[in-house]
């Protein structure tokens, strides 16, 4: 079986720069390869930059939006190479770039396996605010509202079909959510396991319940999308927006492992690596290298 793999330079969701430069660093890392020693045929093109085509001269903020032409191009560009890869059948690892991508990855798995699919977004935020509702106006804090088809009308998202039902999503690791998305998880019956149930409950259980409630039968097909910052910051220091009492090392695994062991798998995003925050060189280097076995055990890397 083939994995294609997506290097999305992207940072235009939010104002940190640096995040563009993941894809490539995890590259560097020996990603490729590292898949490839797994036993699957790596479909990469080897072109990390051809999203900077994209932007557009003029991008003034719609209200309190950022650059939103942009983000909505980019996410537009990344459903086509998302969807046309899954068409034959491939899986699709997408490499950010920062979290507003999903909304690409999540639409172009949609557009091919349709209201079956199920989302599991491992985060510490929930990225579900509406243009309306977001204090900050980082479109990486909401590419689930449209996804949900609940972010109303923005210039440069026409193209969005939201073909997402709230009862496929659950979410991993929240621990960041603001109120007016509380209101939105609600009112919308979203399944959510914050810090507080993966405490309670432990990771196992978590993952089950999970797995439980957007597939029962496991038998439908998953697109897992691992935002870094889930990690605790001691785990993954180098993201922009970090966020205490995090997931650790074996649970953020451990996530990828089960989901892996379902076979249910057919899309993955690991984003918000940001290689040019964190102290020092080290906590770059480990935050990358944390991205690179995330795919590992997502893609049936076994502990023996
Ligand atoms: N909720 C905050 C916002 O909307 C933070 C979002 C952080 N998102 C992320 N993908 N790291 O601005
Ligand atoms: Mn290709
Ligand atoms: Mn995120
Ligand atoms: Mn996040």
């Amino acid at each position: 079986s083939s994995v294609a793999v997506l290097g999305v330079s992207f940072s235009g969701g939010q104002p940190k720069g640096g995040v563009d430069e993941g894809p490539i660093r995890m590259i560097e890392h020996g990603i490729l390869d590292q898949i490839k020693d797994l036993g699957w045929k790596v479909d990469h093109d080897g072109r990390l930059d051809h999203y900077k085509d994209l932007e557009p001269a003029e991008d003034p903020d719609i209200g309190i939006l950022k650059r939103p032409r942009y983000v909505g191009a980019v996410s537009k560009a990344v459903s086509e190479a998302v969807e046309s890869h899954a068409r034959q059948g491939q899986m699709v690892l997408t490499l950010g770039g920062d979290h507003s991508i999903g909304l690409g990855t999540v639409s172009g798995s949609t557009a091919v396996y349709g209201e079956d699919t199920c989302l599991i977004w491992v985060d510490a935020h929930a990225d579900i605010n509406t243009p309306d509702s977001t204090d900050s106006g980082n479109l990486h804090g909401c590419p689930i509202s449209w996804m949900l088809g609940i972010a109303g009308k923005v210039e440069g998202f026409e193209w969005v079909q939201p073909r997402l039902k709230p009862s496929n999503l659950v979410y991993i690791g929240l621990r960041d959510v603001d109120p007016a998305e509380k209101r939105i998880l609600r009112e919308h019956n979203i399944k959510a396991f914050s810090m507080f149930e993966v405490d309670k409950y432990g990771i196992g259980k978590v993952v089950e319940m999970a797995l439980d409630h957007v597939n029962p039968d496991r038998t439908k097909p998953i697109h897992l999308s691992f935002d870094v910052d889930a990690l605790d910051p001691s785990v993954a220091p180098a993201t922009g927006t970090p966020v205490r009492g995090g997931l650790t090392f074996r649970e953020g695994h451990y996530i990828c492992e089960a989901i892996a062991e379902t076979k249910c798998l057919v899309a993955l995003d690991v984003v918000e690596v940001n290689p040019l925050l964190g102290s020092d060189e080290a906590s770059w280097q480990q935050t990358v290298k944390i991205g690179c076995s995330l795919v590992r055990s997502a893609l049936g890397e076994t502990l023996l």
